[in-house]
């Protein structure tokens, strides 16, 4: 295929270029089949660290590794051609310094093909970002209710109700701006602090539990698709009960195998029939 039929992925100046104008709209992905479904609905999918929980039945994003997000970062990236992709750095693997940080986020974008990476944190990572956006690499910010941080955090309660928490949510967001983000995630932030932050940066915000007022929106796939029905946060609508579908269709195909309808003759190979030799006859 030749550079001018190869459909080209969104840009991170695109999705920069969306700033205050059409709504940028994000999903997860962690696999392949998925992925193939949502790349061309989406402008963003993010191979998020939350495939620990969904995926990999975890209760919480912190032990996942840089092998996995690798392996799913390549799988998602194989599959789509027209979405960014952005691959979450996992806790452990990027917090000691700009430079481990540095190694990792080089890693992921080769290993992976994909355009940029995602941390977690603010004012603490500002000089990080900084030090990755000076050497090429695009970096999506990510503040409010950061799930790396749970155990800091206690728990994953909403933040940026009370007056000390909306301020290091606005420095935070702020220092991660300046720091060279082409785009930050506000997760379960409370809508005026959300819409605050927003308008006081020149980079995109992308809500998740950040109300409306962010530039766009991401979900968890598996959460808005109804597969991942552990617990549902308030910020989570679902579009689709999948889970349900899967246990009917699990089901159905477990009646017909006891019942002896499944396999019929349509999924039956039959050898051609012998030529019957005359002297047989
Ligand atoms: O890991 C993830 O899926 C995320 C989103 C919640 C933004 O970070």
């Amino acid at each position: 295929m030749s550079s001018q039929t190869r459909p080209r992925r969104l840009s991170v100046t695109q999705i920069q270029s969306r700033k205050g104008g059409e709504k940028i709209v994000c999903l997860t992905a962690y696999t392949a089949s998925v992925a193939r479904h949502l790349d061309a609905q989406v402008d963003l999918l993010l191979v998020g660290d939350s495939l620990a929980m969904t995926v990999y039945g975890f209760d919480s994003t912190l032990p996942v590794t840089l092998d996995m997000m690798v392996a799913h970062g390549a799988a998602v990236v194989r599959a789509t051609q027209h979405a960014l992709i952005t691959v979450d750095l996992p806790f452990g693997s990027y917090q000691e310094s700009p430079e481990q940080d540095f190694r990792a986020a080089a890693r992921v974008l080769a290993e992976t093909g994909c355009t940029a990476v995602k941390l977690e944190g603010g004012e603490e990572m500002a000089e990080t970002v900084a030090f990755l956006v000076r050497r090429g690499i695009p970096v999506m910010g990510h503040v409010g209710l950061t799930p790396q941080a749970v155990n800091a955090l206690g728990g994953y309660r909403s933040r940026g109700h009370a007056d000390a928490e909306r301020d290091t949510i606005m420095r935070d967001g702020i220092a991660v701006a300046e720091a060279g983000a082409f785009s930050l995630v506000i997760e379960g932030t409370a809508e005026s602090v959300a819409r605050e932050l927003t308008g006081a940066i020149a980079i995109p915000t992308i809500g998740i539990g950040g109300s409306a007022a962010c530039d766009g929106q991401i979900l968890v796939t598996d959460d808005m698709l109804g597969l991942f029905a552990e617990f549902t946060p308030k910020f989570v609508k679902r579009y689709r009960r999948l889970g349900e579908e899967i246990g009917g269709a699990a089901r159905e195909y477990a009646d017909e195998v006891r019942s002896g309808r499944f396999p019929a003759e349509e999924h039956t190979y039959r050898a051609p029939r012998r030529a019957r030799s005359a002297t047989a006859e």
